[in-house]
């Protein structure tokens, strides 16, 4: 089936987020490394941003890499990192030629050296694109941070610029790294896995979710374009009955 064709361009998901999981298993299953997996699920990252700047989604958040992450073997944990330098290096001219902007989430202090320069230069680089950012979620971990919002806002309180009265879900969701980003609409994960991996806990309260069997490596851009228009068969409550709506 067509799904890109079927697809209601008036009713498309603001806010896309993605679980990329699967790598390792896939590579596996080739009989080859884990990082094998992972070199190859750069080409799915490709199949998504032009899936979603071919239809016209503004918002593209990607979870590479966990806080928990970090936990994975060090030979693991290098090779993504420099994966990730080498990723940017090569598509910063894709980012620059269809106005995508990148961004970047999570405890980013904790990046080595070079990632971190790297990230800094592609997102200052693309500032001013604006068709779709593109969002990476790297040491990046929910709970985390939900505990830094509610610290900054406590310490705002301290120093007496912020009333607790104040503290709504309009002043907690903008103390969010995602500050003044729409909250996802859809949320797809591949591998089979059925979890969310602390993965935007706050701003999925809402959130639509895919689960596909396919490995990461394998994503295809109709698979955005499938999950997309399953997304658009669906009733969005909100806790109201359908006869409100
Ligand atoms: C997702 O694939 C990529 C990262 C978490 C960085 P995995 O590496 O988790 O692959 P599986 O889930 O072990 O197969
Ligand atoms: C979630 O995948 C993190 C990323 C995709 C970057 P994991 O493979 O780390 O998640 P778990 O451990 O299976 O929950
Ligand atoms: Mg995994």
């Amino acid at each position: 089936m067509n799904f890109k064709q079927k697809i209601n361009p008036k009713a498309l998901p603001q806010h896309v987020a993605i679980i990329m999981d699967g790598n390792g298993r896939w590579a596996k299953g080739f009989g080859k490394l884990r990082i094998f997996g992972h070199q190859n699920g750069v080409t799915a990252v490709r199949e998504a941003l032009e899936g979603c700047i071919e239809i016209g989604v503004p918002y593209l958040t990607l979870y590479a890499f966990s806080s928990e992450n970090w936990n994975r073997p060090k030979f693991e944990v290098n090779a993504l990192m420099e994966l990730l330098v080498d990723t940017l290096t090569k598509e910063t001219k894709t980012f620059l030629e269809n106005d995508i902007r990148l961004n970047a989430i999570g405890n980013i202090a904790d990046l080595p050296e070079n990632c971190k320069t790297k990230l800094k230069d592609t997102i200052a680089l693309t500032k001013n694109n604006n068709k779709c950012i593109l969002t990476l979620a790297l040491s990046y971990g929910s709970r985390r941070e939900i505990i830094d919002a509610t610290k900054s806002i406590a310490k705002q309180v301290i120093a007496g610029k912020l009333n607790i009265d104040d503290i709504d879900e309009n002043l907690f969701g903008n103390s969010l790294y995602t500050a003044g980003m729409p909250d996802p609409d859809l949320m797809i994960r591949t591998s089979g896995e059925q979890r969310i991996s602390n993965y935007l806990l706050y701003q999925m309260a809402y959130t639509e979710f895919c689960f596909l069997k396919k490995m990461w490596p394998e994503f295809k851009r109709d698979d955005l374009f499938e999950a997309i228009y399953n997304y658009q068969q669906r009733e969005r409550r909100y806790g109201k009955t359908s006869e409100q709506l």
